[in-house]
């Protein structure tokens, strides 16, 4: 069995570590083909040396652009490394750009797909993250699940069930893979001069959110009012789609302080030790249910039900005011939610379900 593992952005080289490291201590046949759509070194090769994964053997640079130029690029780029490998299946991660080229390259050339992160969904058609899921799933010959919720929610669209495997997500494996690292290297909390439960931690990047004006100056604001309101720093490691829109709007802020995109052990760090953490990110949502870190999310809807469900979670929107009324909601929870995304070994369940079944 010969194993592509597609990855192109931050969040799937951090969700596809345990899968790599399972198929290197399994020593199967497996590459990395990363599509370059990051390429900066804190949102890309700061993960490959930290988590010391194995190196990609192909990269397509394609870099930035619009969603069609950046979706066509990896299309035509990927083809040829594939064909030229011709794994038995490529493996993806999640609902970027480079996951849908990834996926339909691979269909075509009749190789098997196989979604890590299936069956997601926030019925929004205005992310481009929710086209990318949704033509994904129905492209892939393996569906891999989080949860029971993700399974029927694919089984309802109609996609065979014997396709589709419940195997909880593999970003619970690599935050118990590195939390116990993590938490011996303070450095970060040390570094910034934070305590413990007194500050918030922000990140802020999705395109309808970042791109709006009217939406992205609401959250800063909200951001702003709160700092004033409990007096905690508010630490916002900035994705660099955010810092270009921060400068371009000429915004500047006393209340918050903004830094570089950080290392996974220093965030996972961060977010472990944070009185809260406000987000519009997917993976963060998910980090914090687990970590049993309050969560407040900065948007109208999630793809990750489940955390509201349990408890972690909160839906704020971007109005300033409700953002601060969520704050004081969810700091007020008793922190004794069970994780619904799996036990920490997606990784290997995956990888078994593949040479079981390939
Ligand atoms: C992408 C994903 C999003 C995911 C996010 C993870 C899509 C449609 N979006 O959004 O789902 O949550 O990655 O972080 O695939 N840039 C750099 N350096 C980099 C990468 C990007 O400076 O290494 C800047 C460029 O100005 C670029 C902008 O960030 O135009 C946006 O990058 P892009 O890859 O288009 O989308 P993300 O916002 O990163
Ligand atoms: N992350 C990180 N450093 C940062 C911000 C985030 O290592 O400065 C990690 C975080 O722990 C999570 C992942 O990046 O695992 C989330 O990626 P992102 O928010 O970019 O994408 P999304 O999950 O929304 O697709």
């Amino acid at each position: 069995m010969k194993i592509s593992i597609v990855v192109g952005t931050r969040p799937e080289i951090i969700k596809m570590s345990p899968i790599i490291r399972e198929c290197k201590s399994r020593n199967l046949d497996y590459f990395i083909l990363h599509t370059g759509q990051h390429y900066s070194y804190n949102m890309d090769k700061v993960f490959f040396k930290q988590l010391e994964l194995t190196l990609p053997k192909y990269n397509l640079d394609v870099g930035s652009g619009t969603q069609a130029e950046q979706t066509g690029k990896i299309l035509i780029k990927i083809e040829k490394p594939l064909k030229k490998e011709n794994p038995d299946i490529v493996l993806i991660e999640g609902d970027t750009n480079s996951v849908l080229s990834g996926a339909l390259a691979a269909s075509k050339l009749h190789i098997k797909v196989g979604h890590v992160e299936a069956g997601l969904r926030s019925y929004d058609r205005n992310m481009p993250e929710e086209i990318n899921r949704v033509l994904t799933d129905h492209i892939s010959d393996f569906l891999f699940a989080p949860t029971e919720k993700s399974k029927n929610i694919l089984i309802n669209e109609g996609i065979e069930k014997n396709k589709i495997f419940v195997t909880g997500n593999t970003i619970v494996d690599s935050v118990y893979q590195n939390l116990e690292i993590a938490n011996k290297n303070k450095n970060i909390i040390k570094k910034l001069k934070l305590e413990k439960d007194s500050y918030f931690l922000v990140t802020v990047h999705r395109q309808e959110n970042v791109d709006n004006k009217n939406r992205f100056l609401n959250i800063l604001k909200g951001l702003e009012n709160l700092n004033k309101k409990f007096n905690f720093p508010i630490i916002y490691p900035i994705h660099p789609r955010s810092k270009k829109m921060i400068e371009s709007f000429g915004f500047k802020s006393k209340n918050i302080s903004f830094i570089e995109p950080i290392d996974f052990l220093n965030f996972l760090q961060l977010e472990n030790n944070a009185k809260a953490v406000l987000t519009d990110s997917g993976g963060v949502q998910e980090e914090t249910c687990i970590l049993k870190r309050p969560c407040v999310t900065l948007r109208d809807n999630t793809e990750r039900p489940e955390t509201l469900e349990v408890g972690s979670n909160i839906l704020s929107g971007v109005n300033p005011d409700k953002i601060i009324d969520c704050v004081n909601i969810i700091t007020k929870r008793k922190k004794e939610w069970d994780n619904p995304f799996g036990n920490g070994n997606s990784g290997k369940k995956i990888i078994n379900i593949l040479e079981e079944k390939l």
